[in-house]
């Protein structure tokens, strides 16, 4: 039996060892961290994150070889043989870099910790996404050590989805696996790559240098992200031109070289990793003097805030250029459908706009709504929490769908339209409704990337 521990019980950390340990029962997988309220919520039947799927792979292996604890946190360190690394890597706040670099703060806290901490030789994995070349100052401090202990760091970053973490890991397109070209960190590779080839098809375990593999992660989510703002930038157009955007992108991706996924025109990306790791990238960029790159990836960032701010401003507008007192129920907190993740998401950023605008916001979700409300701070006092729909959209002057819940699109919109004050608006954030069946309720019909369905005219600003 392999000692196996995780440094950080997150959303990465707790699915990604859960199914770790799903698929080697021989190997004793222990996950830990600093916040124990969470590692309480990991050993009970209300884990800390909603993830579908997730609960029932925990139930298989929790307490038969997954442990999470956050005590005897030094000991459970020297005992292991191989580490991964899973604690958060925020944007930086303050000092040099700040609102770009990345905060590297907790992984060399983690760094020092396992070195305090070590009596034996371990491989550590770079779990968490991280700037390119991080691995080299692991190295550095671990191999800093008195005893001569060696430590092999890897990079194996994480590519899951959240609301498909557990289908992701599961099936995972690739799993990336960069080492040093040496002896021993070929051998340490091999390591993870045999841990991985329990479940994964070996055609789809990569191995690259330690550097394409740390680049590749951020990388990957620039790409994703990309599309997302080239879609919306074409559904800004698609608004002032009669096209509609999901026909534009069901035409161009079915040219195989394009492909159809993530082509959905949407109220903007959310999630703590695109705007997180594009920023990063950009700063490596600017830091190698590479001032236009960075400057084409930055604009990814500044077409999603133009389409956040594009949502709201089309709601005003809509709405006789004043919501002042209007109630406003918004469907949807989370920043994607399957999660109770609410890290910069879309919703809320539309929430403190409408809020700016003197509106009475009523949010619904399903399941992210203790995260809105601990998001919004202070703010949080002037919204309304509702998890009912039916509840949230009575009395409103408007609906905006801003997470695609499949909940929300199969409401009876009719008993919605019939308890809404009139005129009656809805804004499809996420395209997700039958608009022609809506605007014949008598719904007032706003959606991204199409033309407005409307009974008048909105008055001229
Ligand atoms: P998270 O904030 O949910 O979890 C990180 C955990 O690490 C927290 O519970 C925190 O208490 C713990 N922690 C911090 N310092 C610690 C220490 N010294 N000892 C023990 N625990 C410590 O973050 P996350 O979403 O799981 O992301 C983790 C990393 O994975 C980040 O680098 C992120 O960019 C990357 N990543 C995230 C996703 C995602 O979908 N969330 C996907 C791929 C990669
Ligand atoms: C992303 C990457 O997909 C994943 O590989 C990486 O490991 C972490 O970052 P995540 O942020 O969890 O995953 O969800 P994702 O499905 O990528 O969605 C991100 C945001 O983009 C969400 O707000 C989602 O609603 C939005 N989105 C996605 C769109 O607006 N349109 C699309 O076509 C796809």
């Amino acid at each position: 039996m392999t000692n196996i521990l995780c440094i950080g019980a997150g959303y990465v950390g707790g699915p990604t060892m859960a199914v770790i340990a799903k698929h080697c029962p021989q190997h004793k997988i222990t996950v830990i961290d600093i916040n124990p309220e969470r590692i309480a919520a990991w050993n009970s039947d209300q884990l800390p994150i909603y993830e579908p799927g997730l609960k029932e792979v925990v139930d298989i292996a929790r307490g038969r070889n997954l442990f999470f604890t956050a005590t005897d946190i030094d000991e459970h360190i020297n005992q292991a043989e191989i580490i991964f690394v899973s604690v958060n890597t925020p944007t930086k706040t303050f000092g040099q870099g700040a609102g770009r670099a990345a905060d590297l703060q907790f992984w060399e806290k983690t760094a020092r910790q396992i070195l305090r901490n070590s009596t034996t030789p371990k491989i550590i994995i770079e779990k968490s996404t991280l700037p390119v070349r991080t691995a080299e100052a692991m190295s550095q401090i671990l191999n800093t050590n008195p005893n001569g202990l060696h430590f092999d760091v890897l990079s194996n970053p994480e590519f899951l989805a959240e609301g498909s973490a557990i289908h992701d890991l599961e099936n995972p397109d690739r799993v990336l696996i960069g080492g040093h070209n040496t002896p021993s960190g070929q051998a340490a590779v091999q390591t993870i790559v045999d841990l991985y080839a329990n479940w994964v098809p070996r055609e789809r375990i990569i191995t690259t240098n330690l550097w394409s593999s740390e680049l590749s992660k951020l990388v990957a989510n620039a790409f994703l992200a990309q599309r997302i703002s080239s879609i919306n930038a074409i559904s800004a157009l698609c608004e002032k031109t009669g096209a509609d955007v999901e026909e534009v992108a069901y035409a161009i991706g079915t040219d195989t070289r394009i492909g159809p996924r993530f082509l959905k025109a949407s109220v903007g990306f959310g999630g703590s990793c695109f705007k997180k790791d594009i920023l990063n990238l950009v700063y490596l960029c600017e830091m190698q003097g590479l001032t236009e790159v960075a400057a084409y990836w930055e604009q990814v960032l500044k077409m999603n805030e133009y389409q956040e701010a594009r949502f709201v401003a089309n709601m005003v507008h809509a709405m006789f250029n004043t919501l002042a007192g209007k109630r406003i129920a918004l469907f949807g907190a989370a920043f994607k459908a399957n999660t109770s993740d609410t890290r910069e998401s879309p919703a809320l950023i539309v929430c403190r706009e409408l809020l700016d605008e003197h509106a009475d916001v009523v949010l619904c979700d399903p399941y992210a709504l203790e995260n809105a409300r601990t998001d919004l701070g202070a703010q949080s006092s002037r919204v309304t929490f509702e998890l009912d729909p039916y509840q949230a959209a009575k009395g409103a002057h408007a609906i905006a769908i801003l997470t695609e819940w499949a909940d929300f699109a199969a409401l009876d919109y009719q008993r919605i339209f019939d308890a809404m004050a009139h005129p009656a608006f809805i804004f499809d954030g996420r395209n997700i409704l039958n608009h022609q069946a809506l605007f014949e309720m008598g719904f007032n019909v706003y959606a991204v990337g199409k033309e407005p369905r409307v009974k008048f005219n909105a008055i001229s600003s």
